[in-house]
């Protein structure tokens, strides 16, 4: 399994996918940088979740709100008091663990995901650096980037970068409602980065200090919000299954009443079995309840509730928020989509090839067109076939090695569709489209193209 997230790693640098950032320099822990493929299959994750969650929806509106909020917020919210994991450090070597990370202690409740310890010193955990088994007492270390805003650097001048979206949602919930005029149930939805100042980052862009969420925040009527929440469940599961993960790969997770967040009622997690853990949290699916509307309300002074005309009453709402990871999602679809096969060759032969089965909406490039050779003739008819197929789709043109290779090239990052020109296109006017998993090939008129494609993709 190591191996399998090592091969990943290994593809995704070596074909400008996702690589260390700031490489030159050494790295920085923790940092990546998502390259010509990776932003493009980033952003048809976006795109997908923006789709099914804004786009086809009638109850759903979106927002994009700023990552630099006004520190009150994070005082409503609870996350300046309570948004930190326990941190311990090896008496000997000095390195810092999160405590929840080492066998043998268990951690106190806090409002991160994945947390469920209270320090249990009677199995001795030992230190994964050096082997010792003293540590200091767990202290709660805040997760929260802090910085200044303006030229002067002190605490009245104190602000965060948001360690998650979700707060831009319930501050500018009365604003959106009116403007939008938004009846409940109704949800925001937003994408953008968060920032958590991770103790132990890892696992390639499983944990990160800079991430990207993708969260909703789904204003419903106290007593319906159990319902709700069960139908977003569903509804966030089958978004992941519809884009090509394998079922025995998820599942649901409820969490323990002590793993629950501060301002959760319920919460289940979308777990995906990762190749470095036995399951791991894609998604958070979470009962906010009227917890943070109405902290928002004591601290601001301001009324964040909701008048029900047909009723005619006035509440606060309570909130079901699905919340994702864009790069945790990335992770996902990689891994579950990697494969390597013995595939024919043209000779007879058999030889491994590598593949990434990408879903369609989340390949890269979903056409590639691959003249047979550099001929001169051939050349500027490829050309012509790539300009039609450009407007209507992200593709790329390929003419450097043998056909066999090129093609490999483009399974291994899940190009759904290779278009070739060879001689005979100069005659016939016809071109061969190869798809990725079958290996099949469909000889067809160029005039025909666009179309057949569209049809595919
Ligand atoms: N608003 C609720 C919230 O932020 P969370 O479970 O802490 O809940 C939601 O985060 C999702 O964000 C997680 O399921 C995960 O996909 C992603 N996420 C959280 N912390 C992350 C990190 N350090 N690196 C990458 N993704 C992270």
């Amino acid at each position: 399994m190591a191996d399998l997230m090592e091969a990943i790693t290994a593809l995704a640098k070596r074909r400008g996918i996702v690589f260390p950032s700031s490489e030159i320099y050494g790295g920085l822990r923790s940092s990546w940088d998502y390259g010509p493929l990776g932003v493009e299959m980033k952003r048809n994750i976006k795109d997908a979740w923006w789709r099914s969650m804004v786009q086809l929806r009638d109850d759903v509106v979106g927002l994009d709100a700023a990552i630099i909020m006004s520190p009150k917020v994070w005082e409503a919210s609870g996350h300046l008091e309570v948004f930190t994991d326990p941190l311990v450090e090896c008496l000997n070597c000095h390195q810092r663990f999160r405590a929840d990370h080492l066998p043998g202690f268990h951690a106190p409740q806090s409002g991160h995901e994945e947390d469920e310890t209270t320090l249990d010193m009677g199995h001795g955990p030992s230190c994964p650096n050096c082997g010792h088994r003293e540590f200091t007492d767990p202290r709660n270390f805040n997760l929260m980037f802090k910085t200044h805003m303006g030229p002067v650097e002190d605490e009245t001048n104190a602000v965060y970068l948001r360690p998650e979206t979700a707060q831009g949602m319930f501050v500018d919930f009365v604003t959106i409602q009116q403007a939008a005029r938004r009846k409940l149930p109704f949800g925001i939805a937003q994408i953008g980065k968060s920032f958590r100042n991770e103790i132990t980052p890892g696992n390639f862009i499983y944990r990160l200090r800079e991430f990207e969420q993708m969260e909703m925040e789904f204003f419903v009527e106290p007593g319906t919000d159990e319902e709700w929440h069960e139908y977003w469940i569903g509804e966030r599961r089958r978004w992941y299954v519809d884009l090509g993960i394998r079922e025995e790969n998820l599942r649901l997770r409820d969490h323990e009443r002590e793993e629950l967040s501060h301002y959760s009622k319920r919460t289940v997690d979308v777990e995906y079995r990762f190749p470095f853990t036995d399951w791991g949290e894609l998604e958070g699916i979470a009962n906010r309840t009227d917890y943070d509307l109405r902290k928002h309300e004591e601290f601001s002074g301001q009324e964040l509730t909701y008048f029900d005309q047909e009723k005619e009453e006035r509440y606060h709402p309570y909130v079901i928020e699905p919340a994702a990871g864009v790069d945790r999602a990335m992770l996902a679809f990689l891994c579950d989509a990697y494969r390597v096969e013995e595939a024919r060759t043209a000779s007879g032969g058999t030889e491994k090839r590598t593949l990434l089965a990408l879903h369609k909406d989340l390949a890269p490039i979903k056409v590639t067109v691959l003249p047979l050779s550099r001929n001169e003739a051939l050349v500027p008819e490829a050309r012509r076939v790539f300009d039609l197929v450009k407007p209507c789709w992200m593709s790329d043109y390929d003419d450097a090695g043998s056909i066999g290779r090129r093609y490999r090239r483009q399974d291994e990052v899940g190009t759904p569709f290779c278009v070739t020109v060879d001689f005979d296109t100069l005659e016939d006017r016809q071109v061969t489209v190869r798809e990725r998993d079958s290996m099949q090939q469909d000889r067809l008129p160029i005039d025909g193209l666009v179309g057949y494609l569209q049809e595919r993709l």
